[in-house]
């Protein structure tokens, strides 16, 4: 097990908060299908042990149906509710905001969370009813349950929509993002807004979107870092200032993951993964919604 003290970079946002720059993830892997109460052990005990490695910033949402898991793995490793990041996102009570978040706080065992999300944009089309639920939104912040308020999935239209009439912007959108999936044009938009990106799904050109043109790079870098490609994909994130969400069932693999602090890319690989990466196009999440988006 690597025994990495290198501490987690963290990126501030423009509401004066600050987020750490990787995440364990309680979606995909841990995904509930079925009856929520039927309780994940594997996935209590993936997110205590990811907690004793210093992974603070955990990543949830309702629909996952591993809120109660999360709230227990939290309880059980202890960790200081000051130094822990907790974001989760509502989408299946979209219709009733606030009791979303209550319900979430109850099952997360916990007052407040750092981050909420909305975790995607297709519950409406109309620019009063995004703008109606962003003053929700704003509204949970002002009251103190929500550190930060963000989107995710998002288009810039529907950010546009939330500009026009918000008094606080959204601190994040968390979208998905790696080398076959760049979504340039969406990251300049974030950047001159002041949005934060958060990235899940980084690892997708050494899992499920391999294998492909950044390989060859990937295995050039991982051998002059003394790293595996994952953690370049990792590092490639973090020096763009965009905050990766991964996860792993595997105590290793989370270990591992953390030598990505231990460099970094110079901005002639970021370039290098940049252009591998721009000749193949590769879509893990949301195909039937999002795919029309991606060059834009
Ligand atoms: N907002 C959204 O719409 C949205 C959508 C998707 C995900 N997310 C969030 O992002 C988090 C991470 O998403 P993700 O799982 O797609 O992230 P990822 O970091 O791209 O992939 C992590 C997965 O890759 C596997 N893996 C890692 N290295 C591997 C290798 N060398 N070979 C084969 N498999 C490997 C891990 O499996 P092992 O357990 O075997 O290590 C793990 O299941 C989710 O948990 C969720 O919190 C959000």
């Amino acid at each position: 097990m690597a025994n990495i003290h290198t501490p987690i970079p963290n990126l501030k946002l423009n509401d004066g908060n600050s987020i750490p720059m990787i995440g364990f993830g309680t979606g995909t892997a841990w995904y509930k299908s079925g009856d929520e109460s039927k309780i994940d052990q594997v996935c209590i005990d993936s997110a205590v042990s990811a907690q004793k490695l210093g992974y603070y910033h955990l990543d949830g949402a309702e629909v996952y149906k591993t809120e109660t898991e999360l709230g227990t793995a939290i309880k059980e490793a202890k960790i200081p509710r000051e130094k822990l990041y907790v974001t989760t996102k509502v989408i299946s009570n979209i219709s009733d905001i606030p009791g979303a978040l209550a319900t979430s706080l109850k099952k997360l065992q916990l007052s407040y969370v750092d981050l909420y999300l909305i975790h995607a944009p297709f519950f409406s089309d109309s620019k009063a009813d995004h703008q109606h639920k962003w003053k929700q939104m704003e509204d949970l912040k002002e009251q103190g349950l929500t550190k930060s308020i963000g989107v995710s999935n998002y288009f810039t239209e529907h950010l546009d929509f939330i500009f026009e009439t918000c008094k606080i912007p959204p601190a994040i959108n968390q979208i998905e993002f790696h080398p076959y999936l760049q979504r340039t044009e969406l990251i300049k938009y974030h950047k001159a807004k002041g949005i934060a990106t958060e990235a899940y799904g980084p690892l997708t050109p050494v899992t499920k979107g391999g294998p492909g043109p950044v390989d060859d790079i990937l295995a050039s870098l991982a051998r002059k870092y003394g790293v595996n490609p994952g953690e370049i994909l990792l590092r490639w994130c973090i020096d763009q200032d965009i905050v990766p969400i991964t996860t792993s069932g595997k105590e290793q693999r989370l270990s591992d993951y953390l030598r990505a602090m231990t460099f970094k890319l110079n901005p002639k690989e970021i370039q290098q993964i940049n252009e591998a990466g721009s000749q193949k196009h590769f879509r893990g999440f949301w195909n039937h919604k999002l795919a029309a988006e991606d060059h834009r």
